[in-house]
């Protein structure tokens, strides 16, 4: 299946696509992880917008959109999840067009619900492994070993440049004005499917799997 993870920073959508990545086999497409690839390794776009997103503003259509065609041109046994992306009606019609062009289809846009409260403490107890990109949390997923990762044993925990609350702000303002119109889009186009995205992480993962399997 092809699906959107859709909501707002800190939502959970990576913390999800990662486990349908080990469960289903699925293919994970984070337009932010790419964006942040970019940056790691010094390329000319990867600097050009480490700027723009340590502010916590979009990066161009034009640039994501082409992150996303080069991926797209492999095709997926498991599926797509398209995580972080499309974030703009721009993003929505040209995603729409290139999987037409590859005939496949979305199956389900998922829009994970949170209210800004506790995504200001998802997000500012949030790290990451630098190794194997697991996603912890200060309070609601801590490793058992402290300062080390419990999937690769890495001690390379880091914290994102735009996890702070004055760039939260902008994050969450862009996704009202420019992402939120995609959930009537979806919705008139009959692949919305709206889950609350407050519950553990167990549970959002089991409403995720019911709409995958078709009886949500
Ligand atoms: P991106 O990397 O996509 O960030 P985001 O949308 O802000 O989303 P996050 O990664 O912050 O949150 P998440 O929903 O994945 O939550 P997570 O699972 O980590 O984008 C970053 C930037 O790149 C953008 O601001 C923009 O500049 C640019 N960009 C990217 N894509 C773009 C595009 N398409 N167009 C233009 N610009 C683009 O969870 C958060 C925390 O909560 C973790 O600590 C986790 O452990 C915890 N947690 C998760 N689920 C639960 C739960 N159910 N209960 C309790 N805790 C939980
Ligand atoms: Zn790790």
């Amino acid at each position: 299946a092809n699906i959107i993870l859709l909501g707002p920073p800190g939502a959970g959508k990576g913390t999800q696509a990662r486990r349908l990545v080990e469960e289903r086999g699925m293919v994970q497409l984070s337009t932010g992880d790419m964006l942040r690839e970019a940056k790691d390794s010094g390329t000319e776009m990867g600097n050009r917008v480490a700027e723009v997103m340590a502010k916590g503003q979009l990066v161009t259509d034009e640039i994501v959109i082409g992150l996303i065609e080069e991926k797209l041109s492999h095709s997926a046994g498991g599926g797509f999840i398209f995580d972080g992306f499309p974030r703009t009606l721009g993003q929505a019609d040209a995603l729409g067009a290139l999987l037409g062009k590859l005939g496949q289809k979305l199956d389900a846009v998922i829009e994970m619900k949170v209210d800004d409260e506790a995504l200001v403490k998802r997000i500012t107890g949030r790290f990451t492994c630098g190794d194997c990109g697991e996603v912890y949390h200060d309070e609601t997923k801590p490793t058992k070993v402290s300062g080390t990762c419990d999937e690769c044993g890495s001690t390379n925990l880091k914290r994102r440049a735009d996890d702070n609350e004055e760039s939260l702000r902008t994050r969450l303002m862009e996704y009202y004005k420019k992402t939120s119109p995609l959930i009537g889009y979806y919705y008139h186009a009959g692949d919305l499917h709206s889950i609350d995205g407050l519950a553990e992480i167990e549970e959002v993962a089991g409403s995720i799997a019911r709409i995958l399997d078709g009886s949500g």
